[in-house]
């Protein structure tokens, strides 16, 4: 049989086939576009993401029997607000993860209604990008737009709506919202009281490798798909890419290079640390998982290539970069395009360079940049460490995680082994995994993954390079609270 994985992004849903075995068969992506209303917002047409997924699953199934397509499943961006009316129709543009316009609401829920309290009821605190901040934006800016709310949904579960007809959603996504009790996997009454929503207003939730029902016969007709084919709930995109690298069971990581970036540790056990610094979220094998996200990750190399170096040819770009170089640099690039969540949660954050003088070269200035993010990653990485969580390697993911540099880079400035896996695809894998456990095909997540994953490489720090870079990140770690005060003021 096959599966299909759909990872809505944030700038393309990726689509892929996979087989029994973890063979993909196919991989397409659809681009759709990304709107910046204002300086920090961050919207897009969910009605984009349903064409285009449309569009992406016709041309992954050209030339293969699709009659043999048994499952389909999700991994998506994250917090999204998606509001339906009752005729089930999207009322405005979504409101996204990376998305900064609720600092209001953040500080009244982290301040007024506190930290403690969110972090007992939710087992997170608020940041500017998650949902219930944006609900409550949407009260206090767009009355007209609250009062017609019939349903609450994230990105990834407006796919699943269109395809089946059911409002669903699954416990790793609920994880974002703020509405979720994370330890007991259900809503919050607490939280929808101080949001001003009813439960019914919120989707059924469901584990992630579960079904959800099959594909409605008009949708299954238009897309030549088997009317039985089974829709899984699916995970957000982290927990997905997660699942996808084999990260399941205890103390496993995962670092995803995609638009954000994100530190992903499984754990098999419930945990929140003292200052709610990393995402405590479930995860999409049944456990649960702490999370640090930084907002721009290769989004910084990309707006650097393309929008300020005005070209596409990445490699050429990092070729430049001399080996010799590599922890010697004396440019730093703070990654925060797009404010910053963890560890700093500070939406007025901004990206600088510093340390340029007249002999800094361009390749000086592409490699900070991909040092950067990586020193950023290296934050999440010692909040664990800070709290005894030290795995020694990591499997990586993402657009990114295409560059040795980057990879290797990573390995010495976080001292971690870093294992390639055959396909780094992430979330779209992850997908076609829970749709292949919600078909039977495997007993459980931990099984599919044992099965479909496989390391093709390690690679190891060097320890004079690891300890050059514990020298650059310790003034790395300078800058942020350099910065901070004037960015009050920009
Ligand atoms: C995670 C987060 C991002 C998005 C990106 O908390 O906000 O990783 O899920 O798609």
């Amino acid at each position: 049989m096959l599966y299909i994985g759909v990872d809505l992004g944030t700038s393309a849903v990726k689509l892929l086939l996979m087989d029994r075995e973890g063979n993909v068969q196919k991989i397409v992506s659809k681009e759709y576009p990304l709107s910046f209303p204002r300086p920090g917002w961050s919207e897009q047409d969910p009605n984009d993401w349903w064409e285009q997924t449309k569009a992406g699953i016709r041309e992954l199934l050209e030339g293969a029997d699709a009659s043999r397509v048994a499952g389909i499943s999700f991994g998506g961006q994250m917090h999204g607000l998606v509001i339906l009316n009752e005729r089930d129709e999207v009322i405005r543009p979504a409101i996204l993860w990376n998305d900064g316009r609720t600092v209001e609401e953040n500080e009244y829920l982290n301040n007024v209604i506190g930290r403690d309290k969110l972090s007992q009821y939710t087992a997170n605190i608020s940041f500017t990008g998650f949902t219930a901040p944006k609900i409550l934006w949407v009260r206090k800016h767009e009355p007209e737009n609250f009062a017609k709310i019939a349903k609450i949904m994230l990105p990834k579960d407006y796919i699943a709506y269109r395809l089946t007809g059911i409002h669903c959603t699954d416990v790793s996504d609920a994880s974002g919202m703020l509405l979720f009790d994370v330890k007991n996997r259900c809503w919050s009454r607490e939280m929808c009281e101080i949001c001003g929503v009813k439960e019914s207003q919120l989707a059924k939730v469901y584990e992630s490798y579960e079904k959800v029902g099959c594909v409605l016969a008009d949708v299954a007709g238009e897309l030549g798909i088997p009317q039985e084919c089974v829709v899984a709930a699916g995970a957000g995109d982290n927990a997905a890419a997660a699942l996808g690298t084999g990260t399941v069971g205890d103390n496993r990581c995962n670092i995803s290079l995609g638009t954000s970036g994100t530190v992903f540790i499984s754990s098999e056990k419930f945990g929140v640390d003292r200052y709610n610094a990393l995402h405590s979220f479930a995860h999409a094998d049944g456990n649960y998982h702490l999370m640090g996200c930084m907002l721009s990750a290769a989004s910084c190399n990309k707006w650097w290539m393309e929008e300020i170096l005005h070209t596409k040819e990445y490699s050429a770009g990092q070729q430049e970069i001399a080996e010799d170089d590599l922890g010697r640099n004396h440019v730093f690039f703070l990654p925060y395009l797009m404010g910053e969540r963890s560890p700093h949660n500070n939406s007025k954050a901004r990206a600088v360079f510093i340390g340029m003088s007249m002999d800094t070269t361009r390749a000086d200035m592409t490699q900070a940049v991909l040092e950067g993010v990586a020193f950023a990653l290296r934050d999440s990485v010692e909040v664990a460490r800070s709290l005894g969580i030290c795995p020694e390697r990591t499997k990586i993911c993402g657009g990114g995680a295409k560059s040795a540099l980057w990879k290797k880079m990573i390995a010495n400035i976080l001292n971690m082994k870093v294992d390639v896996i055959e396909n780094e695809e992430g979330p779209a894998m992850g997908a076609a995994m829970l749709a292949a456990v919600a078909c039977g095909e495997y007993p459980t997540v931990e099984a599919v993954a044992q099965n479909c994953v496989k390391v093709v490489e390690t690679i190891e720090p060097d320890a004079e390079l690891v300890r050059r870079y514990e020298a650059c990140y310790q003034k790395f770690k300078e800058l942020y609270p350099a910065c901070k005060g004037v960015y009050e003021i920009l």
